[in-house]
C-alpha cells in the first residue's frame, strides 16, 4: 500500500494492460490544483441495474480514482446543495422541481450544469444521464474545471457497432482475440467482458451492438442462444446499450427447432410467420432488442433477389416483424455480384449499390435504415463518398464505417482513421444544387428522415487492448464521438483521447498527436496512392500488398493497371458511368479529368503512367514519391515514440514500441512491393533513382549458405531480388554468412526475415562470432501481433527486425544461423547495414 502511494505521489507510470481504455480515471497530477469538490452524489435511480444506478456508481469510482475523495452516493435526498445530481430531467422535476433553466433535449440528450452550487446532470432519458455523467468524468479527469452549462444532444438516434463475431469465437476481420461474446456455438458463460464493453460503448454514447457476424449462422435463433442473448442484453441494459443481431436470410430452411420450411421467400406467407414467430419468441427474451442487420445477396449471402423478390420486400419483411417490438431493421447496401468480368469495359462493382437499389427509394417501411458503407466498394485507404447517400431521400440512411483495420493495417499499423471518415461525412453531393452534406443526410436532417446515424465495425476481442493495440483506440473512441456529433474534429478527439489514456503530459500530447496525425497519409503513401485502392492482398488475407490481386477475378477491385495505363475509367462519355450516378454538380467534376483531384484520379480516370497530375508529377513519379515519404514518415514513428520512455507506463510503452516497430519495418516492405511492381510493369524509371537500388543491403540468397538454399518468392515484389532463402530440410538448421564490406563505424543491422503460421524458427545473428542477438518467428503464431497470417513467404508474412548501433569494422564477418520449425524453415530475405538516418 505504502509502495503505491509512493508511485502515485512521485508520478511514476505503474504498468497498465490497456483493459480502462479512456475511462482510467487515472489520479490528476499532485501540482494540479481544482476547485472543491461537492460532497455527494444524489442518483435519481428508480431502480438498481439501471444507467442512473450506473451513472452514480461511475461519478463515485471516478471521483475516488482522480481525487482520492470518497463521495456517498444517495438515490434521494431533500440536499440538493453541494451535490452533484444526476437523473432524468422528469425525475429532477419530482424530486426537486423544474430545473431553473429547462434544456431542451431529445432522446439520449443530456444537460450538463456545474455553474451552481450543486452540479446537475440530466438526462432526456436515463440513457441521456448516463452519457452526461460520463461527459462530467471526462472533464474532470482531463483537468477540466472550468464552469459549464450546456445541453447536448446525438446528431441521431442510431450510434451502433457491428461485431462481426462468429458463435465458434472467432471473428472475421478481428484482430484482438477472440470473441468477447461467444464460444463453442454458445453465447460464452462469463459475461464481465460484455459488461466492461458496454460501459466502454456508453462512455462514447453508442447504444446498441450488433454482437454476431453479417455472414450470420441460423443456429444463433437456437432456444439455448435466444436465452444467451437474453443474457448478453441483461449486462449490457445497465449501460443503456441495446443488443442487435445479425440474420441469415435462408434461416427458414436451416433446419431449426421452429420449424423447417422448403422457402425463404420473403412473401411466402409460412416464411412470414416463421419470422414472426422467431422474432416474438426473442423479443419475449429481450423486450428492449435494438434490430436486426441483414445482409443478403452480397458475397455469397442468400437474399431476396433468389426468389425475384426486390430488396425492399426482403428488408421488409423484417421491419413488418420488428415493427410492434419497436425494434429497427438496418439493411446493408452492400450487395453486390462478385462474379464480374473485367473483360467488359463498363462492368463496375462501384456501381453495384446505386444499380441494386435503383427504384426503391420509398419503398422500405419506416423502420428500415439502409446502412452503406462509406464507400462504393469496401473500406479502401480512399474511396469518393458512396452515390448512395444522394439517391435514398425517401428511405433512412446510416453510414457504415470500419474500426477493424481490416485493409489498414490490420492493427499492426497505427492509422488514425477519422480523417478519413470525415472526407466522407463532410462531403457535399450537391443534391439538388443545394448543400447535401452526407452528415447531414445520414441525421435524418438533409431529407427529412425520422431515423438514421452510423455504424461502426469494431470487433474488439478478449485481448486486454481491446483492439490488440493500445493507439488502435482512438478510432473506437473517435467513432463514438462522431457518430454523436460528425461535425466534431479529429485532432480535438484524439487530444481528449489522447488525456484520458496516457495523462497530461505535454510530451506524450505533442508525440501521438503527431504521429496519429500522420497516420492515414502515410499509410496511404505507402499502400495504394492517387484512388488506386489499398493494394493488399484481397484474394487472401489483406493485410500486405500484392497489387496483382485487384485484377484478373470477378471481385472487381480492379486497377486496370498494364504496361503503359492504369485505373478504372468511371465516367460516363468512354467508361462505367459511375460518375453519373453522383448528383450533376459531383458528376462534372469526376466527369472531367482536369477537375477531379489527384487523390482520386486512379478511380475515375484511366491514364498513361506518364499522365501529369495538378501537382505537376506523372503518375508513376508520384507512386515512387509517396511510397517513399511514406515509408520515411513510419520511420519516425518509433524514434518519435522513444521519446516517451519514462513517459508512459513500460507495459503500454513496449507494446506500442514493437508495434511501431514492426509498422516501420513493414513499410518499407510496402513500399519495396509497390514500387518495384510498378516499376516492373510500366518500365519507366524512379526520377530519383531509387527504386531498385539498395547499396546498404546484402541478399540473404548472395550469402555463403550451408543448409539454407535460395527460394524464388511469389509474388515476386514480395521479396528483395525476388529471391529468399529456406533451410533446406524442415529440421535442420542453416548458416548464411557474408563479409561486411562497409566503412567501419555504427550502423542499425535490420534483418528482413517471413514470420509465417504454423511454426516458431529461431534465428540468431553474429559478427565475428560476437552474438547481436537471436529472435523467434513468434508473432503471428502467438497472436503477439494479431493480423491475418499467412502460410507463405509473402508480403504479409514478410517482417523486419533491428539491432540498433551495432560496430561495424570492414573486413567482419556477418552469419545468420536460422532453425526451423513446423512448416517454417528459418526463412530470411536480406539484411541491410543502416549508418544513421538511411532507410533501406
Ligand atoms: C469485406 C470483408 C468481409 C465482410 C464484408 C462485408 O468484404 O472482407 O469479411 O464479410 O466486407 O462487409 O460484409
Amino acid at each position: 500500500m505504502l509502495c503505491l502511494q509512493l508511485l502515485l505521489t512521485v508520478g511514476v507510470a505503474v504498468a497498465e494492460s490497456g483493459i480502462d481504455a479512456w475511462l482510467r480515471y487515472a489520479p490528476l497530477p499532485s501540482s494540479s490544483s481544482h476547485p472543491a469538490l461537492p460532497s455527494h452524489i444524489v442518483a435519481l435511480n428508480t431502480s438498481m441495474n439501471n444507467p442512473v444506478h450506473i451513472a452514480g456508481v461511475e461519478i463515485q469510482k471516478g471521483i475516488a480514482s482522480i481525487f482520492g475523495k470518497n463521495l456517498s452516493v444517495a438515490s434521494q435526498s431533500q440536499q440538493a446543495a453541494s451535490s452533484i445530481i444526476v437523473g432524468t430531467v422528469s425525475d429532477y422535476a419530482v424530486a426537486f422541481g423544474h430545473p431553473a433553466k429547462t434544456p431542451s433535449l431529445e432522446p439520449d440528450g443530456f444537460w450538463l450544469n456545474t455553474t451552481g452550487e450543486a452540479v446537475q446532470i440530466l438526462g432526456q432519458n436515463e440513457r441521456g444521464a448516463l452519457y452526461g455523467a460520463f461527459e462530467y468524468l471526462s472533464m474532470l479527469a482531463q483537468g477540466n474545471f472550468s464552469k459549464v452549462a450546456y445541453a447536448s444532444n446525438p446528431s441521431a438516434p442510431v450510434r451502433w457497432v457491428n461485431q462481426w463475431d462468429n458463435l465458434d469465437g472467432s471473428i472475421e476481420r478481428g484482430y484482438g482475440g477472440p470473441s468477447i461474446f461467444f464460444e463453442n456455438g454458445l453465447v460464452v458463460d462469463n459475461l464481465d467482458r460484455v459488461s466492461e464493453y458496454a460501459r466502454l460503448l456508453a462512455s462514447i454514447r453508442i447504444n446498441a451492438v450488433v454482437v454476431n457476424n453479417v455472414n450470420a449462422n441460423a443456429s444463433l435463433l437456437s432456444p439455448a442462444n435466444v436465452e444467451g442473448l437474453g443474457r448478453l442484453a441483461d449486462a449490457m441494459r445497465p449501460y443503456g446499450v441495446q443488443v442487435g443481431i445479425s440474420l441469415n436470410f435462408a434461416s427458414p430452411t436451416a433446419n431449426l427447432t421452429y420449424g423447417n420450411l422448403s422457402t425463404f421467400d420473403p412473401l411466402d406467407k409460412g416464411v412470414i410467420s416463421w419470422w414472426t414467430n422467431v422474432t416474438d419468441t426473442i423479443y419475449r427474451r429481450v423486450p428492449d432488442m435494438a434490430g436486426y442487420l441483414v445482409k443478403a445477396n452480397s458475397e455469397g449471402q442468400p437474399g431476396p433477389l433468389t426468389y425475384n423478390r426486390t430488396l425492399a420486400q426482403g428488408a421488409n419483411l423484417f421491419a413488418n416483424t420488428l415493427k410492434p417490438h419497436g425494434g429497427i431493421l438496418m439493411f446493408r447496401a452492400f450487395v453486390y455480384d462478385n462474379h464480374i468480368n473485367e473483360s467488359d469495359w463498363k462492368a463496375d462493382r462501384a456501381n453495384a449499390a446505386v444499380d441494386f437499389f435503383q427504384g426503391l427509394d420509398g419503398k422500405f417501411a419506416d423502420n428500415v435504415i439502409v446502412q452503406i458503407k462509406y464507400g462504393p466498394i469496401d473500406f479502401q485507404v480512399r474511396e469518393p463518398a458512396s452515390p448512395l447517400f444522394a439517391h435514398l431521400q425517401n428511405t433512412s440512411t446510416a453510414i457504415e464505417l470500419e474500426v477493424t483495420q481490416e485493409y489498414l493495417g490490420q492493427q499492426c499499423h497505427l492509422v488514425y482513421l477519422p480523417p478519413l471518415w470525415k472526407t466522407v461525412l463532410d462531403f457535399d453531393m450537391r443534391v439538388n444544387h443545394k448543400p447535401s452534406l452526407v452528415r447531414d443526410i445520414i441525421s435524418g436532417k438533409r431529407f427529412g428522415r425520422p431515423l438514421g446515424g452510423s455504424a461502426a465495425v469494431v470487433n474488439v476481442g478478449t485481448n486486454n487492448t481491446w483492439l490488440g493495440s493500445h493507439l488502435s483506440m482512438s478510432n473506437l473512441y473517435a467513432y463514438g464521438r462522431l457518430a454523436w456529433n460528425p461535425a466534431d474534429d479529429p485532432q480535438i478527439m484524439l487530444q481528449d483521447w489522447i488525456r484520458l489514456t496516457f495523462g497530461p503530459d505535454p510530451a506524450v500530447m505533442k508525440t501521438i498527436t503527431s504521429l496519429s496525425m500522420a497516420s492515414w497519409p502515410a499509410y496511404e503513401n505507402y499502400s495504394g496512392n492517387l484512388g488506386i485502392q489499398t493494394l493488399t492482398d484481397i484474394l487472401y488475407t489483406h493485410f500486405g500488398p500484392n497489387p496483382q490481386t485487384e485484377d484478373g477475378n470477378g471481385w472487381g477491385q480492379w486497377t486496370r493497371a498494364d504496361h503503359t495505363t492504369i485505373g478504372m475509367d468511371r465516367t460516363v462519355s468512354n467508361g462505367t458511368g459511375f460518375s453519373g450516378q453522383y448528383p450533376a454538380e459531383v458528376a462534372t467534376v469526376y466527369e472531367n479529368i482536369s477537375t477531379t483531384p489527384d487523390n482520386l484520379v486512379l478511380w475515375f480516370h484511366h491514364v498513361n503512367y506518364t499522365h501529369k497530375l495538378h501537382s505537376g508529377k506523372t503518375v508513376i513519379q508520384h507512386f515512387y514519391d509517396a511510397h517513399y515519404d511514406g515509408a520515411d514518415t513510419a520511420q519516425t514513428f518509433v524514434t518519435q515514440w522513444e521519446e516517451l520512455k519514462g513517459k508512459v507506463d513500460e507495459e503500454r510503452y513496449n507494446e506500442t514500441l514493437f508495434r511501431l516497430t514492426f509498422q516501420a519495418g513493414h513499410s518499407i516492405v510496402w513500399r519495396d512491393a509497390i514500387a518495384n511492381y510498378y516499376h516492373n510493369l510500366s518500365g519507366i524509371a524512379d526520377s530519383a533513382g531509387r527504386v531498385g537500388k539498395h547499396p546498404w543491403r546484402i541478399q540473404a540468397e548472395s550469402m555463403t549458405l550451408d543448409g539454407y538454399v535460395p527460394y524464388t518468392v511469389s509474388p515476386f515484389e514480395a521479396a528483395s531480388n525476388a529471391t529468399g532463402i529456406v533451410t533446406s530440410s524442415n529440421s535442420t538448421t542453416g548458416t548464411a554468412s557474408t563479409m561486411l564490406n562497409f566503412p567501419n563505424g555504427t550502423y542499425d543491422l535490420a534483418v528482413n526475415y517471413f514470420d509465417m503460421i504454423g511454426g516458431t524458427s529461431r534465428w540468431q545473428v553474429s559478427i565475428n562470432n560476437r552474438t547481436i542477438g537471436s529472435w523467434i518467428g513468434d508473432n503471428v503464431d502467438t497472436g503477439r501481433l494479431g493480423h491475418a497470417p499467412s502460410a507463405y513467404l509473402d508480403a504479409h508474412s514478410a517482417t523486419r527486425i533491428t539491432f540498433r548501433n551495432v560496430t561495424i569494422a570492414k573486413g567482419d564477418v556477418l552469419k545468420i544461423v536460422g532453425t526451423p520449425d513446423g512448416i517454417e524453415p528459418a526463412p530470411l530475405d536480406y539484411i541491410a547495414v543502416l549508418p544513421k538516418g538511411v532507410v533501406d
